[in-house]
């Protein structure tokens, strides 16, 4: 792939594709690890003297273009974190006459943002090839940074690159995609053994080509959280009101036959946490009690990992070279539930292997328990995670690669 380290930018206006979908409360940034992993690439293109225009979506904007759902935040944050002014180009048009000015001011090194890119409909589908060739209008070259949006085939994303061919401009990845495709890539391409993929998460028809595509990569397969039940009711077991996805049952016998079949060890848990009733709010205090998977009471719900099943898994961990790990093994935003996504993290702190934890849920539970800085490769990307572990082509990443 061609990287910002190929590409000489001096003088020249690079459009960069950021994914600075962060989420906001009250106007304000709640978590701004996206921006921060954003930085080692404009802070290379600007002292490569880049003209840097950087372009995101944020939210879903469900109902056209408003306030709740612009950049400006962002643009602040940067600027702070920048220690220079990154000019933000308020515009709903994104690439308007708005945008179009701003760029013609800028001088080398210079920083702008432009407007949500879902501002414009265009932006979402494959083929927004008018929003697409508007941006790359705007630029000479083409850099992607934006791992969490790359499995979306959006004009920003993927559609632009064309464009720039086009033109004679560079298309490149910055250092976020690279470090996420380095990582995740090897993880899963090419890991040092033993590999251990630990998979939780509520529902197994989000994880379904996951579970299969990581069962031929990895040693021993884990499997936690809600989707647990699935699997132990596929073994004949009762689970009480413990969540189950009844049309996935057969889906979790194959992969079952499928581990034996490829002699890889797929972990269950033998106990669990039970609860008579799902708290509510999710974090309103519980009365909670432990229970072999092999007795779970009819009127009882599983909720975590039991304590048993949390020293399996960690000792499974502890030998590992590689792990990979998406999704909380239990309802880890209650603190009396906590305590098997806990047990997790901390074996996952404490192992010499390569930690690599998939974005979304599983990456906010390891930094809000405080085991962040203990990882060694913490993903940006939710959605982008998972299709990357899956084994697809991801639409963004495709693009980036000048032919
Ligand atoms: C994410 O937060 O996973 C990415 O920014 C993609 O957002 P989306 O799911 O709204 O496309």
């Amino acid at each position: 792939k061609k990287t910002i380290d190929d590409i000489n930018v001096k003088g020249r206006r690079v459009l960069v594709r950021c994914d600075f979908n962060v989420p906001l409360k009250d106007g304000a940034i709640t978590d701004e690890t996206r921006i921060v992993a954003a930085l080692p690439t404009i802070k290379k293109l600007m002292n490569d003297g880049g003209r840097v225009i950087l372009c995101s979506h944020l939210g879903k904007v469900k109902n056209g273009p408003n306030e709740g759902e612009s950049l400006a935040p962002v643009a602040k944050s940067l600027s702070e974190k920048l220690g220079k002014e990154v000019v933000f180009v308020s515009d709903y048009h994104v690439t308007g006459e708005a945008a179009a000015k701003a760029v013609e001011a800028m001088k080398d090194g210079d920083v702008i943002l432009l407007q949500n890119t879902r501002f414009r409909g265009a932006e979402e589908t494959k083929n927004g090839e008018g929003f697409s060739r508007e941006l790359a209008d705007l630029a000479d070259d083409y850099v992607c940074d934006a791992f969490g949006s790359s499995h979306r085939a959006h004009a920003s994303v993927a559609g632009v690159t064309k464009f720039i061919t086009e033109k004679g401009g560079s298309n490149a990845v910055g250092y976020l995609m690279q470090k996420e495709i380095e990582f995740l890539g090897n993880a899963v391409e090419n890991p040092v053994r033993p590999f251990v993929a630990i998979l939780g998460g509520a529902k197994v028809a989000d994880k379904l080509n996951v579970i299969s595509n990581l069962l031929e990569k990895c040693d021993t397969l884990i499997i936690g959280g809600g989707m647990a039940y699935t699997f132990l009711k596929a073994q004949g077991k009762e689970i009480g009101n413990s969540l189950v996805d009844d049309s996935k049952l057969d889906y979790c016998k194959e992969m079952m036959e499928k581990a034996e079949k490829l002699g890889k060890k797929l972990l269950l848990p033998v106990d669990t946490t039970v609860v008579s009733a799902f708290p509510s709010p999710i974090d309103a205090p519980v009365d909670v009690e432990y229970v072999s998977t092999d007795a779970i009471p009819a009127d009882k719900e599983g909720v975590d990992i039991g304590p048993e099943t949390c020293r399996i898994y960690s000792d499974a961990v502890k030998n590992a070279k590689t792990v990979v790990w998406n999704g909380p093994m239990g309802v880890f935003e209650n603190p009396t539930l906590a305590a098997g996504t806990i047990a997790v993290a901390r074996a996952l702190a404490e192992t010499d292997a390569t930690t690599i934890i998939g974005g979304g849920d599983s990456a906010a539970a390891v930094n809000q328990l405080g085991f962040g800085d203990k990882m060694t490769h913490i993903s940006t990307g939710g959605g982008a995670s998972l299709e990357f572990l899956e084994g697809k082509a991801l639409p963004g990443v495709v693009a980036a690669d000048d032919k």
